[in-house]
């Protein structure tokens, strides 16, 4: 049965609800800045703020609250292979992200109806858990791609799951790195764009007070991420080149295995001439940024099986993308810590501008690795759904909605694995190869 309309279903409730998902992980943070600034200076824009940052994150959790509703159903009927099979390794984190979600929704409540009903500390306190709790929510759903990354925590034997061990299982080697470059994400995407609507106004009246405070702050949630954003990616990258040198390869275009390998800008992947053209290289560039090593070899697609390789064009843009859109977002943090620094921060037309100009950035590299697999394992995993076996969760062309999310095309690897009754022993460091 083709079921690539369910599919694609299934991909635009993803795509609805990560956007609603990273604003539910930063803006409770901006909101507590907000608020912790007005107790301190007594300035009441930042009461303003906080109230209206407050409304606006009651609103976006309950949409995300929806959407997320409506994944949990569609990954039952849609994937009801891989939920029998991963239920009992996956339940933990997927649990705990419930509780995450209760204490964030009622800890809100608390945050919406207190305001003079609880001493000013316990308010805050309040928005900081809702804060906290956020991240944890995000964090624990991000194990449990990262699982489908680098499966841990049980063993296969003759097609039966045995000895589960949820711990290791959310602890895999892919989730430290993937968790942190997510959370940054959020961080990053939204200061920014909150920024850069504020940038907008202040470009018409640069001496507005409420505007000026509200992208002070909006940066100050955006900037240290942007930043750090890079190192996180550099991070994830490294359990990369261990863990899954197929994306490796495919987000690098790198087609040869090679010491020296170069790290490549830009380039169009030719998969027939199997060679990445048009890029500027950097010789050893790769083998550095994935071992620490200029002269370390770098597996190349072609000595992976063809049959394995991912959809490398689409990846490989992808990343490239997201990587540009990282550089250039940590340069604007580094012009914005300049410009604080000359007290030249609201004065700089050229830096509003550019803030501006950068709104929907960090929102494009999310979106753009989620979809085109550049992200996750769906770069592991090009293709073979007619042998995927396992319920109609196989069904439907390649091409769709499992380059969405990666730890659906997760699922379709260790459903083929199961499925061919291999025997495997996964631990933490050794994913299903
Ligand atoms: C120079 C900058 C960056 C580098 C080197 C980088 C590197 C990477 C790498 C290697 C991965 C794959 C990780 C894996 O699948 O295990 C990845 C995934 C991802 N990146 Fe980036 N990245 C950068 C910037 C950004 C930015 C600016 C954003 C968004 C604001 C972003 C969002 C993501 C997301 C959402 C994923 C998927 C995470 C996951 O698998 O859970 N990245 N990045």
């Amino acid at each position: 049965m083709d079921l690539i309309y369910a599919r694609w279903q299934m991909g635009l409730s993803l795509a609805f609800h990560i956007i609603f998902a990273v604003i539910g992980m930063a803006m409770p943070i901006m909101m507590v800045v907000a608020e912790a600034t007005w107790l301190h200076t007594q300035h009441a824009e930042y009461l303003d703020l906080a109230k209206r940052w407050a409304r606006g994150t009651a609103i976006l959790f309950a949409v995300g609250a929806v959407s997320r509703t409506v994944l949990s159903f569609e990954l039952g009927l849609l994937w009801p292979a891989f939920m029998a099979f991963a239920g009992p390794i996956i339940g933990v984190p997927f649990s705990l992200e419930g509780f995450a979600f209760f204490l964030e929704a009622i800890f809100l409540g608390v945050y919406l109806y207190g305001w003079d009903r609880v001493r000013p500390t316990t308010h805050v306190f309040a928005g900081g858990i809702v804060a906290l709790s956020g991240a944890l929510s995000g964090a624990f759903v991000v194990t449990v791609n990262s699982w489908m990354n680098t499966p841990a925590g049980f063993r296969i034997a003759d097609g039966a799951l045995i000895a589960v061990d949820p711990f290791p299982a959310m602890f895999n080697p892919a989730a430290a790195p993937q968790v942190v470059h997510m959370l940054l994400a959020a961080y990053s995407a939204v200061g920014i764009a909150v920024a850069g609507i504020h940038a907008r106004l202040l470009l018409r009246d640069p001496s507005h007070p409420f505007h000026r405070r509200a992208f002070a702050i909006a940066l100050l949630v955006g900037l240290p991420a942007s930043l750090a954003q890079p190192l996180a990616g550099d991070w994830a990258g490294r359990v990369l080149a261990r863990t899954q040198p197929a994306k490796l390869a495919a987000l690098e275009g790198h087609f040869d295995t090679q010491t020296y390998a170069p790290v490549r800008i830009g380039g169009i992947p030719d998969v027939n001439a199997q060679a990445t053209r048009y890029a500027i290289e950097i010789p050893g560039g790769l083998s550095f940024l994935a071992f620490g090593d200029r002269s370390a070899r770098v597996v190349g697609l072609k000595d992976l099986p063809r049959d394995e390789w991912p959809p490398v064009l689409p990846v490989h843009l992808a990343f490239q993308v997201m990587v540009a859109i990282g550089s250039w977002l940590a340069l604007l943090a580094l012009w914005a810590g300049l410009l604080a620094w000359r007290r030249r921060l609201f004065d700089s037309r050229v830096f509003l501008g550019a803030t501006f100009w950068s709104t929907a950035l960090g929102f494009i590299a999310i979106s753009r690795v989620d979809r085109d697999g550049g992200r996750t394992a769906a770069v592991d995993h090009p293709g073979r759904d007619e042998d995927r076996g396992g319920g109609h969760a196989n069904a439907g062309p390649r091409h769709t909605v499992r380059a969405f999310y990666g730890h659906l095309s997760g699922a379709r690897r260790l459903g083929r694995r199961v499925d061919r009754r291999t025997i495997l022993e996964t631990a933490p460091g050794r994913g299903i190869q």
